[in-house]
């Protein structure tokens, strides 16, 4: 990093994912995704938790050629800072409330304690959903609390607080391009 650093990019203390890991992943998700329903007849829906996870669920659904519908979800967790609160709060809900005969593919950006994707997934399958997965590009599975396995999973990364490709601390850094570790100094004080 130089003088020339935008401001965003110099608040990383360095790179976790690049974008072409990024794209690497997305390639073989999307692999395993299309052979898990490959041969269904039911109506797959992708299931985006907002914000996070647009731009991963666009690289994904672009490299996807089955049919599936698109729904958005903002479930949060987090607020402000970098510990989870515990309770999850859905602030955008699916507008159906009854899933028969519907696959679900839930996209999210990271799993770290499992409590967001954990009570979700419950409450989906409480919907009657044909079934429900998970999808997450990251997971820090040293930071569980409780027992909870996505499906499918782009990276298992360390305890660091990570921001880009979508991930924010307070709102900001989603725009970078690439996964990296937020400086310490950043978000203590
Ligand atoms: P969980 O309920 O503890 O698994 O929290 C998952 C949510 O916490 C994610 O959807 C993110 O919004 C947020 N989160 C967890 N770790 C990070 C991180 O390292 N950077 C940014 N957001 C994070
Ligand atoms: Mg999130």
């Amino acid at each position: 990093m130089n003088n020339q650093t935008p401001a965003l990019y110099a608040d990383c203390a360095y790179t976790l994912v690049t974008q072409e890991e990024i794209s690497a992943i997305c390639d073989r998700l999307a692999a395993e995704i299309q052979a898990t329903y490959e041969n269904s007849t039911r109506r797959l829906v992708m299931v985006v938790i907002l914000k996070g996870s647009m731009p991963f669920a666009a690289e994904l659904m672009k490299r996807l050629t089955l049919p599936l519908e698109l729904e958005f979800m903002k479930v949060s967790s987090y607020g402000a800072g970098t510990k989870t609160s515990g309770e999850i709060k859905i602030s955008l809900d699916l507008k159906r409330d009854d899933l028969q005969d519907i696959d679900l593919l839930v996209v999210e950006d990271i799993v770290d304690s499992g409590r967001t994707l954990s009570r979700l997934t419950t409450l989906l399958k409480n919907r009657n959903a044909n079934s429900v997965r998970t999808c997450t590009l990251l997971d820090k599975p040293s930071r569980r609390e409780v027992d909870f396995v996505p499906d499918f999973c782009g990276a298992t990364i360390p305890d660091e607080f990570v921001v880009g490709f979508g991930l924010d601390y307070d709102e900001k850094y989603r725009n970078l391009p690439f996964v990296g570790v937020l400086r310490r100094e950043v978000y203590e004080n």
